[in-house]
């Protein structure tokens, strides 16, 4: 397989090259209907053709299945030449000829037997694995590049079961199953055509069988087909139940949950047993069908071929021929059937897949490895100004959601600070979110020095940003692999200068491991203040332009807040800070803070101008003892100049300070 693995150009409905004129799956309005959360997936099974992305599956691999095919065919050759050669060294003991060339012919004939089927079921295997490997590759590819909002409403755990589980069954239908169905077929219409030439009259009654015990299966394999889809479906939906819990183990546990919590898997595990079970029926009855089959063939020809040869009309030799003809399809009727089960298997699975594959994914996140970037990160020398960030006029409502953002407008000059704060649930995060493109603006522009970030490509602007999210920034791996997550060519120098900034310095310096510490799954390990300077550093590390900070000191003591303020200031130098918090006393220095209210800002300004011009901002204030509660009372620490630029700094004294905007930032 060669390395490159160029996303297929089918990304978003509304964008993939490569997709047909979006007629758009029916029951999706548009890239952002809203739909509903518990019907997990994206195309509907009927909108997947199984049998052809099966075929398409296994095209890849025509030649090593031809392989395949042809080793098998080789395989029964010899054996059936094999009672040839057996009765010509008979043939010769008795005639009293010489017999080693017979017999040498015999050993060989059974040697290659016994290796052919050898290499053929080694070859088998390989090529399955191969197929298997290529299905998960393209879905784990596929799988990391998928829109936020499609993640945010997929639960992980059945997208796990796709690439683990659904790809085993594609792997032997494309494989096993399509080789045992065009080896039973071949097979079985050689033996049709030699049958013709004893007699075409038996030659109809077999058929006429035959096609009766097709027809049933015609209604059976269909069933087989809807029972591993329902299995497969159980098997995901385990994956999430598992992933809900085993994700928020200490929530469960805390709460006593964990009946309820077995009880939830349970019921997908009960209802994968069920629907297994049925299937298991539905493959049972085809296995019986194929010995029916043959038995009915072998009566019904019997019985006419019987009274034919009363009548005169036909040998008793020829219908003795006939009849052994007739017994020999047993064997690749039974093969024919065995592919076709195996093949419905894949069909109900890789609708699945299938489903994932179209999902809506992020087809610009990589790069091609151009001349060095103008800025590559983690490395020195002469830095790009830091650019400006600006909102235009941004809207944007989250699926199925109210809006968010309702026109929000401002600009962060490039090398400043600028503060949002607000309420919990005002928009803050989002408007970080949008920045980064997880989501598009309903409406409004967003630009990074000036440029409009929807016509660049994502990679292209997140090179450009480092985001310290709100919650669980840590992925499990060692405190190196960590830092290094954002600036994988960072130097040991770097690390150290970061470590310091953050003061993880000591921290590190008391681990026995130092540095190849594992911080365990999201950082559990670490301590919540260590975690969140861990986030910082890694950052700070990305040497960004913008630096993006959410709620990033929320959980550091005072000693420590103050440490990070400082290494904040200090990168500000180089890169344009925004930065959200509750906690005001973090950010009375910015110079300039935005109030935000509901999705819109309702004031800008100094920290100063706005406790003497805002409201809500001065009853924030007052709350966290920046300022005494009365109204006219205004000073703060006069620091900063004002550069706000949008704002309806109405001083309405009315607002309801929410719990969540006081000193405890809620986590
Ligand atoms: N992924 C999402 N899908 C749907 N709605 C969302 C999503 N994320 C946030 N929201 C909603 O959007 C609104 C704004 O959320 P946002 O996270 O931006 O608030 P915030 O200002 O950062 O609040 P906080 O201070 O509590 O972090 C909220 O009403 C929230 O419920
Ligand atoms: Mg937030």
């Amino acid at each position: 397989m060669t390395t490159a693995h160029p996303i297929p150009p089918r990304a978003a409905p509304n964008a993939g090259p490569g997709e047909p004129p979006a007629a758009g799956p029916p029951g999706h309005g548009g890239p952002h209907s809203p739909t509903d959360p518990a019907a997990p997936d994206g195309p509907t099974a009927s909108e997947v053709r199984p049998l052809r992305a099966l075929l398409g599956q296994a095209r890849p691999y025509r030649l090593a299945l031809s392989g395949s095919l042809l080793l098998a065919l080789a395989a029964s050759a010899s054996g059936l030449v094999q009672p040839l050669v057996a009765r010509s060294v008979l043939d010769s003991l008795a005639d009293g000829v010489t017999v080693t060339g017979p017999l040498v012919l015999l050993g060989v004939l059974v040697v290659a037997g016994a290796l052919l089927t050898g290499l053929q079921s080694w070859w088998q295997q390989r090529t399955s694995e191969q197929v298997v490997r290529s299905i998960r590759r393209d879905l784990v590819f596929r799988l990391i590049r998928l829109k936020v909002p499609e993640l945010d409403r997929r639960p992980p755990g059945d997208l796990v079961a796709r690439v683990t589980s659904d790809s085993a069954l594609v792997q032997n239908a494309a494989t096993q199953g399509l080789v045992m169905i065009t080896n039973g077929l071949l097979t079985v219409l050689g033996a049709i055509a030699l049958m013709g030439t004893v007699h075409l009259g038996l030659l109809g009654v077999t058929l006429g069988v035959l096609c009766g015990t097709g027809a049933v299966l015609g209604l059976i394999l269909p069933r087989i087909r809807e029972a591993v889809a329902r299995a497969q479906r159980s098997v995901g939906a385990i994956g999430a139940a598992l992933d809900r819990s085993l994700g928020a183990a200490r929530t469960v546990k805390a709460n006593g949950a964990e009946t309820r919590e077995t009880a939830r898997a349970e019921a997908a595990v009960q209802e994968a047993y069920e629907a297994g079970l049925t299937g298991a029926k539905y493959v049972a009855l085809v296995q019986v069908l194929s010995g029916v089959a043959i038995q009915a063939a072998f009566l019904a020809v019997l019985g006419v071929g019987g009274a034919l040869v009363a009548a005169g009309d036909l040998d008793a030799s020829q219908l003795i021929a006939f009849l052994l003809y007739v017994f020999y399809l047993a064997s690749p009727i039974a093969s024919l059937l065995g592919g076709l089960g195996m093949l419905q298997q894949g069909l109900g699975a890789i609708v699945r897949i299938e489903q994932v594959k179209k999902l809506p994914a992020e087809d610009d996140v990589d790069l091609p490895d151009r001349d060095p970037a103008p800025a590559p990160a983690g490395s020195r020398g002469a830095r790009p100004v830091a650019p400006p960030v600006e909102f235009d006029a941004v809207q944007f409502a989250y699926p199925g959601r109210g809006p968010a953002l309702r026109g929000v407008a401002f600009t962060v000059p490039g090398g400043t600070r600028t503060a949002l704060v607000g309420l919990s649930g005002a928009g803050k995060t989002t408007m970080f979110a949008l920045l980064q493109r997880f989501y598009e603006p309903d409406a409004g522009t967003i630009r990074i020095g000036g440029l409009d970030i929807a016509a660049l490509p994502r990679a292209e602007v997140r090179r450009r940003i480092a985001y310290v999210e709100q919650e669980s920034p840590v992925m499990a791996g060692t405190l190196r692999e960590n830092l290094r997550y954002a600036a994988t060519g960072a130097s040991d120098e770097a690390i150290a200068d970061v470590l310091r900034l953050t003061r993880l310095d000591s921290l590190i310096a008391r681990l026995p491991e130092g540095l190849d510490t594992e911080v365990g799954n999201r950082g559990v390990t670490l301590s919540g203040g260590e975690r969140q300077r861990l986030a910082i550093a890694r950052a700070l590390l990305r040497e960004p332009e913008v630096l993006l900070l959410d709620e990033a000191t929320a959980q550091l003591d005072a000693s420590n807040e103050q440490a990070l303020r400082e290494a904040v200031d200090q990168a500000a130098r180089r890169c344009t800070v925004v930065l959200i918090a509750h906690r005001l006393s973090t950010v009375t220095d910015a110079e300039q803070i935005i109030v935000l209210q509901d999705g819109l800002i309702r004031a800008a300004g100094s920290h100063d101008d706005l406790v003497a011009t805002d409201a809500l901002y001065r009853e924030l204030a007052a709350s966290q003892m920046l300022v005494p509660a009365v109204d006219d009372g205004p000073p703060g620490v006069r620091t900063g100049t004002g550069t706000g630029t949008a704002g309806d700094a109405e001083a309405e004294a009315s607002s309801v300070v929410d719990a969540d905007a006081g000193a405890e930032p809620a986590r």
